[in-house]
């Protein structure tokens, strides 16, 4: 039997009228998953809660990938990447709320750190319990060694001395969204991990991100099953680090953890599609990278903040706040006036949330946007032209009601001033590459709500009728962008 086509999985959970009318998938409320991993044999060490505000303005931050210099994160500087990226930030009516949205509030996405030894930190691999903010170390040691091997010794892992690594476990998203939750994996990473490459760039802490990594390997070193939670992505952060030459043993641990629920459901085309998509060596890592970066189109820009071309000048738009501020007041809005933003807004939400990512991946996606409400721009469809920094105008006219269809009929597309969806073509691409663009769609998605928030706009992600969308904006310029 042939390997499933992550195509073949995407068309299988595409959502459509028909799908959604038909699904008869209630909701099992005394069945929900619990929204924490948490090892009940393990003790914490408790993370300070007090931050001091970063010095650049979040905007900056958002849009830069800082170069940052050689040295060492100590343990409050963990502590503010974890809390910032993944911890609670607000508790409402008893339900705990964190840092990135994330689809359902079902928080399916863990945090780990792997570090050689840091200041207040000894060498390990942890895992962050954003339930209690405490670190619990899973494995005493240096494994960056692991890492590094595991990603084909890529030079950023190579020489960070901590790289953090995401896992889903896609029962607590499938419970409710089912196979739908594997892409689920890849966007709410991606909010959690525009929120660390920000802080980490406020920070000086330079932050790069891998797609690409031997999937066996990584699962191992966190000893997680992938039937059940496995490794999306991975952020190295810091530089100028010793090489590692060697790890200590890699045993299991099946530590024990708390019960998600009473039943859980076993959805294998997730895992069938997971594995499908996994990496077998450091070498299979290399010749994935080598073959993406030849097939796709020239990179626009640079990930170090070099970028000679003119950026949207984002320097008069109101107070500046940091970006633990912004994070700190971010939520998903649930309500749109329908009063417009200017234009300036606009291109400084675009231009930041499109700045290049410092990635193993080039791009892969290309932004559609419904302009409802924008100042001094007509009304209408346009596509976002990556390297001229511009929209190209699509269709004029008034398109509120098809934003509402498009986005499962929900009214706050509709109300919005503007929509934005992230396409790609994936069309004989490796099934690595489709990982790579849902995490790409979802960190510039995270991205545009930092943003949003640090211009004092509101946002929301939301999720969508899969073809309607591709046939509205259609055609496509034909331009690679
Ligand atoms: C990729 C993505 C898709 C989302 N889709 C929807 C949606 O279709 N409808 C909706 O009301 N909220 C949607 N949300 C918002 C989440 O429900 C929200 O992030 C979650 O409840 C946590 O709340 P917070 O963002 O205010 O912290 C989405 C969020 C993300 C990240």
């Amino acid at each position: 039997m042939s390997p499933l086509s992550l195509l073949e999985y995407h068309a299988a959970t595409r959502h459509s009228l028909e799908s959604v009318r038909s699904s008869g998938h209630g909701l099992d409320w005394p069945n929900q998953p619990l929204p924490f991993k948490i090892y009940t044999s393990l003790e914490p060490l408790t993370l300070p809660l007090s931050f001091s505000a970063s010095q650049s303005s979040a905007l900056d931050a958002i849009a830069r990938a800082c170069a940052g210099s050689d040295g060492l994160p100590d343990l409050q500087m963990v502590a503010r990447l974890a809390y910032f990226s993944n911890g609670v930030t607000r508790v409402i009516r008893r339900m705990p709320f964190r840092a990135a949205a994330c689809t359902g509030a079902l928080y399916h996405i863990e945090m780990y750190l792997i570090c050689g030894d840091l200041e207040g930190l000894e060498a390990g691999v942890y895992h962050f319990g954003a339930h209690d903010n405490g670190l619990r170390q899973l494995r005493r040691g240096d494994y960056r060694f692991v890492v590094a091997s595991a990603t084909g010794d890529e030079p950023h892992v190579e020489q960070a001395p901590l790289v953090a690594a995401f896992t889903s476990t896609w029962w607590r998203n499938a419970w409710k969204y089912q196979a739908r939750a594997y892409r689920h994996a890849f966007w709410d990473t991606g909010t959690i991990v525009a929120n660390l490459l920000a802080v980490a760039c406020a920070n000086g802490v330079p932050a790069h991100e891998l797609v690409g990594f031997a999937d066996t390997e990584l699962n191992r070193l966190l000893d997680v099953d992938p039937a059940m939670e496995a490794t999306i992505c991975l952020v190295s952060l810091g530089q100028g680090a010793a090489p590692p030459v060697n790890a200590p043993d890699l045993p299991a641990l099946a530590l024990p953890t708390q019960r998600l629920s009473a039943q859980q459901v076993d959805y294998p085309l997730i895992v069938e599609a997971h594995r499908a998509s996994s990496l077998a060596s450091g070498a299979e890592v290399l010749a994935w990278r080598e073959a993406l970066a030849s097939a796709a189109p020239p990179q626009t820009g640079t990930a170090d903040g070099a970028d000679a071309r003119r950026r949207a000048d984002h320097s008069s738009m109101g107070p500046l706040r940091g970006i633990e501020e912004v994070i700190l007041h971010r939520g998903s809005s649930r309500q749109f006036a329908h009063d417009a933003i200017t234009r300036g807004q606009l291109e400084v939400m675009l231009d930041v949330a499109t700045a290049p990512i410092p990635s193993d991946a080039p791009v892969l996606t290309q932004p559609y946007l419904i302009v409802n409400a924008v100042e001094g721009l007509d009304s209408g469809t346009y596509a976002y032209n990556r390297s001229e920094r511009q929209l190209e105008l699509l269709k004029t006219g008034d398109f509120r009601r098809e934003a509402a269809f498009l986005d499962l009929g929900q009214e706050l597309a509709g109300d919005a001033a503007l929509n934005v969806y992230w396409l790609a073509n994936l069309d004989h691409r490796a099934n690595r590459d489709y990982r790579a663009a849902q995490l790409e769609a979802a960190i510039e998605g995270g991205k545009l709500y930092l943003a949003a928030y640090a211009l004092g706009l509101g946002a929301t992600g939301l999720t969508f009728f899969d073809d309607e969308v591709t046939s509205f904006f259609a055609p496509m310029p034909e331009a690679n962008w």
